[in-house]
């Protein structure tokens, strides 16, 4: 993934559900010992799909979350693009990805279609703008 690629997006092609199924698989990899807050996550890419968990760590800082583990995965994949990510998480209220994760993820489409899916079934969507309104993204250091 040499160039940034956000505008090439194209969530309306994601299998929503089997993004879905992919996080929660994921989600029972989870290091998650310090917050036992085990979250999985799944993108959907040009270069197919790719999983992430959270990573903690005994230097609590160090650890990182689900979302931007499967993000650096399809980065390493040789995926140029990320439609959509979808995140499951332990509780029943769908989990939000957190300031760092929507900011990362936005380098890799600032129109993807975010799926979080609470532990009971209830399912949460929106496109990543909204998450993240008026980014700074790839556009700003490019079109300088
Ligand atoms: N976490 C994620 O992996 N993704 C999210 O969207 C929210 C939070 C992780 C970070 C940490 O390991 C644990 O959940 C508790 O914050």
């Amino acid at each position: 993934m040499s160039e940034p690629a956000a505008n090439r997006t194209n969530p309306a092609a994601v299998d929503e559900d089997a993004l879905v199924e992919e996080a929660r698989a994921a989600r029972a990899h989870a290091y998650a010992p310090y917050s036992g807050f085990p979250v999985g996550a799944a993108v959907a890419t040009d270069a197919g799909v790719f999983r992430g968990v959270n990573v903690e760590n005994a230097s609590y800082p160090v650890g990182t979350c689900a979302e931007r583990v499967a993000a650096a995965a399809a980065v390493a994949g040789g995926a140029s693009r990320i439609d959509a990510v979808a995140v499951a998480g332990p509780s029943a209220d769908p989990t939000r990805p957190c300031g760092a994760c929507r900011q990362f993820l936005n380098e890799f489409g600032s129109r993807m279609l975010v799926i979080s899916a609470g532990s009971s079934g209830e399912r949460r969507r929106w496109s990543l703008t909204d998450l993240l309104p008026e980014a700074f993204g790839p556009d700003a250091l490019h079109g300088s």
